[in-house]
């Protein structure tokens, strides 16, 4: 219990430090302010494709009032949206849910369903929830294991791929939806999804 508040203590800290730095850095920089303003928007798309995932992330917690039986519907939007529980989101998730570190890495690592390692280098999340189900899931499923020979839940034997599935991302009217390398993408139909993920993987992006 102790190991968990210092383990808890040091996050805080952690982020406080980097908020100080922050601070200290924006405030001494010798940047003009057209170059500031360029930084800005380079560092702001990079900080909105973040966001994107981690909105999900807080939508999955609102919906539920921030409350701690929020814990493992919120691991499945971390998972999904990332792909694997990174430590940075499961403190997050700690903190923002006030549920001790120890007990969200105890969900995580009982649950064979989490997985808190990085699995392929890519991964494609298929949207299986109802709206995207009814719109061509199966015929998606198909094409994963006709051209990349996985399946769901698997990495491709090259290592290049994971394809997860997820219940529903929030983008119902956009059906079916996929989530490639965490961006969004909807109306894929399977001939597409096979492109953008050979792009994904021959380019690396
Ligand atoms: S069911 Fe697929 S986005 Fe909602």
């Amino acid at each position: 219990m102790n190991g968990n508040k210092i383990r808890y203590r040091e996050f805080t800290m952690e982020q406080g430090q980097a908020a100080k730095e922050s601070n200290r850095s924006s405030k001494s920089s010798p940047v003009s302010a057209s170059e500031r303003r360029r930084s800005a928007g380079r560092k702001g798309s990079k900080v909105a494709q973040k966001d994107k995932r981690r909105k999900l992330v807080d939508a999955t917690m609102r919906r539920y009032g921030h409350s701690t039986y929020a814990l493992i519907e919120t691991l499945h939007t971390v998972q999904e949206a990332y792909g694997y529980l990174d430590d940075d989101n499961l403190k997050y998730v700690a903190h923002s849910l006030r549920v001790p570190l120890s007990k969200v890495y105890g969900v995580a690592t009982f649950y064979h369903f989490f997985t808190l390692k990085p699995q392929g280098d890519h991964t494609a999340v298929v949207c299986t929830g109802t709206a995207c189900y009814i719109k061509g899931v199966p015929a998606i499923m198909k094409a994963f294991k006709k051209n990349f020979d996985v399946e769901p839940g698997e990495t491709t034997a090259d290592g290049k791929l994971s394809l997860l599935t997820a219940r529903c991302i929030g983008s119902c009217g956009l059906a079916p939806a996929m989530v490639y390398d965490g961006e969004i993408a909807g109306m894929q139909e399977p001939e597409d999804i096979v492109s953008k993920v050979r792009a994904m993987i021959r380019n690396g992006n």
